[in-house]
C-alpha cells in the first residue's frame, strides 16, 4: 500500500468523532481551524460549540461587535485572531454574499489565514488538491522521511511543504489531510510517540534508526522581551476601577486594571514612588495587599505580573479608566490573566 494508503485506511478506523469533521461548509471549518490553531481540541471545542451556537452563519459572525467577539475567545489568547476573524467575517459578507470561500486562491487573500489554513479549509470543504502543513505533518513527515533541515528556517519550510505535496493523496486530499494530521495527534507524538501501533512504523527513518527523539529539528528562535506589569487595584466600595486599553501593543482594545509597566523588576513600594512622581493617581494611596509575580509566556515576552490592592477613594480619573459593578465586568473582554485575578478578589 501507498504512503497515502496506509495512513487513510488507519484513519478510517481510528479518528476521533470531532465535531467539525461532520461538515463540508467551509465557514464552520474557518471556525474550527482559527481555533485550533490557537489550542489544543480538548479546550478549543466548548470555544468551538459557543462561537457556532452564537454566530450559526457567517452574515450572523460580521453583525457582531468586536467587544462580543473578543469576550467569546477569552481565554484562547492571542486576540489579535479574534479581531482578523470579525475582519473576515464582514469581508465575506459584503463581497462574497455571505458565501464563505472553498478556493485556496481565495481563502489565501483573507486576514488571519495563512497557507495552513487555507489549504485546510479548501481540502476539507471542496476537496482542492491542497497538503497542510502544520505541527502534527512536520513530525511525521520528518521522522517518516529523515528529513533534518528545521522545520523555522526557510530552506525547511519549501522541503517540508514539497514533501506533503508528493505524498498527497490527488483523489481525496481531505481525507488524506486529516489522515496526516490524526497520526501527528494520536501516534506520533511530540513525546513518547507510540510506534507500537503505528501503520507506517516499518518504513518510518526514525523508528527504523531510534531517532524519534532528534527529529523534527529547529532552530532556537529569538530571545524574549522580559516585562513587568504593575496592576492596580482600586475599588470604590463596590465597583473595580477598570481601563480599556488601546489599540496597540497586546491584548488591543481589552479590558484590565490601571497599571504601570516597567522593563525591571520592582516591589510594590518602588512602584507606588513611580506613581507618585508621575502623579498616575493625582495623589498616593497606601498598599493593603501584594500578589506575584505572575508568569505569562507569549511567544516573544514574557510577562512578570504583580497586583497591587490599594486603600484608596479620591482616585483622579483618566480619560480611558471608569468603575464597573460585578454585573458589568462579566461583559467585558479581559485578558484571561486579569479575569482570574478579579474572579478570585470578588469571592
Ligand atoms: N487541528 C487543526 N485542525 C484540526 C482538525 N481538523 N482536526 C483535528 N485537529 C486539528
Amino acid at each position: 500500500m501507498s504512503f497515502s494508503n496506509e495512513i487513510t485506511s488507519w484513519y478510517n478506523s481510528n479518528k476521533r468523532d470531532l465535531p467539525w469533521r461532520n461538515t463540508t461548509d467551509s465557514y464552520t471549518i474557518w471556525l474550527s481551524e482559527i481555533i485550533l490553531q490557537q489550542t489544543r481540541v480538548e479546550q478549543g471545542m466548548p470555544y468551538f460549540y459557543r462561537f457556532l451556537e452564537r454566530y450559526p452563519t457567517v452574515a450572523d459572525f460580521a453583525a457582531a461587535t468586536e467587544d462580543d467577539i473578543l469576550k467569546l475567545w477569552q481565554g484562547l489568547g492571542y486576540y489579535s485572531r479574534g479581531r482578523n476573524m470579525l475582519a473576515t467575517a464582514r469581508l465575506v459578507n459584503e463581497h462574497y454574499k455571505g458565501r464563505f470561500p472553498t478556493q485556496y486562491n481565495e481563502l489565501i487573500k483573507l486576514k488571519g489565514v495563512g497557507e495552513y489554513t487555507a489549504a485546510a479549509i479548501a481540502s476539507f470543504s471542496a476537496n482542492e488538491a491542497k497538503a497542510v502543513v502544520d505541527g502534527n505533518v512536520y513530525r511525521v513527515l520528518a521522522r517518516y522521511f529523515g528529513i533534518s533541515e528545521p522545520i523555522n528556517s526557510p530552506a525547511g519550510k519549501k522541503l517540508f511543504q514539497q514533501t506533503a505535496n508528493d505524498v498527497l493523496n490527488m483523489e481525496h486530499p481531505g481525507l488524506h489531510n486529516q489522515a496526516m494530521m490524526e497520526l501527528g495527534a494520536l501516534v506520533c507524538k511530540p513525546k513518547n510517540p507510540a510506534c507500537g501501533i503505528c501503520p507506517i512504523k516499518t518504513d518510518c527513518y526514525a523508528f527504523l534508526n531510534n531517532a524519534t527523539t532528534q527529529l523534527p529539528q529547529k532552530l532556537k528562535t529569538v530571545k524574549v522581551r522580559e516585562r513587568y506589569f504593575h496592576y492596580f487595584l482600586v475599588t470604590n466600595g463596590s465597583e473595580i476601577l477598570m481601563n480599556k486599553r488601546g489599540p496597540k501593543d497586546i491584548w488591543a482594545n481589552m479590558y484590565d486594571m490601571p497599571m504601570i509597566e516597567t522593563s525591571e523588576n520592582m516591589n510594590a513600594y518602588e512602584v507606588l514612588n513611580l506613581a507618585e512622581s508621575i502623579e498616575y493617581f493625582g495623589h498616593t494611596p497606601q498598599v493593603s495587599e501584594v500578589s506575584g509575580p505572575h508568569k505569562h509566556v507569549l511567544t516573544h515576552q514574557r510577562l512578570n505580573i504583580n497586583f497591587i490592592i490599594l486603600n484608596s477613594r479620591e482616585i483622579k480619573l483618566k480619560q480611558e479608566w471608569f468603575y464597573a459593578n460585578e454585573e458589568k465586568l462579566k461583559n467585558l473582554a479581559m485578558p484571561q490573566i486579569i479575569f482570574l485575578f478579579l474572579t478570585n478578589f470578588l469571592n
